[in-house]
């Protein structure tokens, strides 16, 4: 096989047997089987959001806080000396412990239950054989599919102690993410995303992916809006009460230009300069935004969340309800 011209020093390594979720109490999407989604969503064009009645957005708690459970529980385990696929493992039994299908098993083919996507990897990395080193940076992203609803998001993790620029590069990350979901209220355009996440990140010395975006979800995985996380004018709606979607910036040190693996999902930079990311579900209220995946009782808190200028402590919304929610988290998180 020719040798590919792998862009900084991660290499794939030995890949586990793909798992099969047999368990019959377990609702699984329509790709479990065959790798092939089938239900689109129903939306003809870009600007058409579905709205969600209140009994869906119950739901869609529901799948956002198994997979904030599974998240957490998969970050903790994160350290040196540990596998992605050990990761994975993990995953993949918490998610159905909790009545949850792993909505990246099979899903157009992919081959585990979550992606681990370290240092220059931008996202849909896969898990495999890796041994975590002091000093990684990995982003651990989850998808819960529970009852018919998908629930995705992700986090940074730090192995060992961050030094400045890992530090520099989180912060960013972070914040850019947090001014976007600050942002969104009924009415807003979403296409406005972008650009307060390529303005912030430009100002910090960094760049914004173009080729991944957020995307509208529930019972479909991926679904309009299409959320752009770099300056754009395309007609991609206005958001509404009921809406759900995600937000995930992928911001860059170098190069934001992607590179595709072999393995047809692994995406690095071009440049081998390291990438990070976070993602949240959230749902358009009445009055502002709201995170269905947000941190809970249990939740660690992370430095960029202690250090930020934007938003001290646990970010789970901009209306009131979600602040009050938020504040009383953190100040137990701090007594911890
Ligand atoms: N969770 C990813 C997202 O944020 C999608 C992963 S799809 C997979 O949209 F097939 F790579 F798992
Ligand atoms: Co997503
Ligand atoms: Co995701």
């Amino acid at each position: 096989m020719p040798s590919f011209p792998y862009a900084g020093a991660i290499r794939p390594a030995e890949q586990s047997p793909q798992k099969i979720v047999i368990e019959e109490s377990i609702m699984k999407p329509d790709y479990a089987d065959d790798g092939m989604p089938k239900n689109r969503g129903g939306a003809l064009l870009p600007w058409m959001i579905e709205v969600k009645s209140a009994k869906e957005i119950e739901k869609m708690k529901a799948a956002g806080r198994v997979a904030r459970e599974v998240l957490d529980i998969g970050g903790r385990a994160i350290k040196a000396g540990m596998t992605t696929d050990e990761i994975d493992n993990i995953v993949h039994e918490e998610g159905l412990k909790r009545g949850a299908y792993p909505s990246p098993l099979n899903y157009h083919g992919f081959p585990k239950s979550c992606c681990t996507s370290v240092n220059e990897v931008i996202c849909h990395g896969i898990p495999d054989s890796r041994v975590l080193e002091d000093g990684d940076i990995i982003n651990l992203d989850i998808t819960c599919y529970l009852n018919g609803y998908h629930g995705d998001c992700s986090e940074m993790f730090v192995v060992g102690e961050p030094d400045g620029s890992t530090k520099k590069l989180l912060q960013a990350t972070y914040d850019c993410w947090i001014l976007a979901m600050e942002f969104c209220q009924p009415g807003k355009d979403y296409k406005e995303i972008g650009a307060i996440i390529e303005d912030y990140v430009t100002k910090e010395g960094f760049t914004t992916v173009r080729n991944f975006c957020g995307h509208g979800i529930g019972s479909v995985f991926h679904t309009s809006p299409n959320i752009l996380h770099y300056r754009n004018n395309e007609p991609n709606g206005q958001m509404a009460p009921g809406n759900t979607f995600t937000i995930e910036p992928m911001i860059c040190e170098g190069s934001a230009k992607a590179l595709t693996w072999p393995d047809e999902w692994t995406a690095t930079t071009v440049d081998g300069g390291r990438s990070a990311q976070f993602e949240h579900t959230l749902v358009i209220t009445k009055d502002g935004i709201e995170a269905l995946t947000g941190k809970i009782e249990s939740s660690p808190l992370q430095f960029w969340e202690i250090e930020s200028k934007f938003h001290q402590g646990f970010w789970l919304g901009n209306t009131e309800r979600s602040r009050e929610k938020a504040a009383k988290l953190t100040s137990n998180a701090e007594e911890r």
